[in-house]
């Protein structure tokens, strides 16, 4: 099973801060409820969690949440469910996808976002770009496995862009191995 560096090395903290600022720009983070779908073993949930008022976390994978639950926040709750289908209701003022979207089915995974999101709330989504080390360096376009990575990248990149249930306000490079965009709820 994969699994991720949870501590506050000096390399979290960069990235939790990198994400920080744009959350800051769209919300107060201190005062904010905060679901991330797609927690995994918690990674961000150990970062950002002692910044936020009340941090949810979902996901299909029991293994993982039963290492996320071992972070043991008073304000961190983790439940085992799909983005398609959420086993929460908000609502919350940001909803994040940390390297988890291209996972999912896009509509039904972006409507429930919408449905669980507060008027004035932000989903921020970060993925790979196609120079990740997600994509393992050893694959080749013409590998089954690369060339499903790479697809599916592409095409939720392509379907934020052209979607109409949110605002894309804000998308661009972290840095040459990860990308990001910032929706808001249209009204
Ligand atoms: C690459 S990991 C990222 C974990 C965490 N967000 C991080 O950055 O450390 C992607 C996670 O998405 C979860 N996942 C995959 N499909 C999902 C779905 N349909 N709904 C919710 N979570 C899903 C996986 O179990 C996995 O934990």
């Amino acid at each position: 099973m994969n699994s991720f560096d949870t501590s506050l090395s000096p390399k979290n903290i960069f990235l939790r801060d990198r994400v920080l600022a744009i959350l800051e720009q769209y919300t107060c983070f201190s005062d904010a409820t905060v679901l991330e779908v797609g927690v995994g073993c918690g990674r961000w949930a150990s970062l950002l969690a002692p910044l936020c008022q009340e941090y949810d976390g979902v996901d299909t994978n029991p293994e993982r949440l039963a290492m996320a639950r071992e972070i043991g926040l008073d304000n961190l709750s983790l439940y085992l469910g799909t983005g398609e289908a959420l086993p929460v209701q908000g609502p919350y003022n940001v909803v994040l996808y940390m390297n988890s979207w291209h996972k999912m089915g896009f509509d039904s995974t972006l409507a429930e976002s919408v449905r669980v999101l507060s008027p004035d709330g932000i989903i921020l989504i970060e993925e790979p770009t196609d120079r990740s080390s997600f994509l393992d360096p050893k694959l080749v376009s013409g590998n089954p496995e690369y060339d499903t990575k790479m697809q599916d990248l592409r095409r939720g990149a392509g379907y934020l862009e052209t979607q109409t249930q949110v605002d894309l306000v804000e998308n661009g490079p972290f840095d040459t191995t990860k990308q990001y965009w910032v929706l808001k709820r249209k009204h």
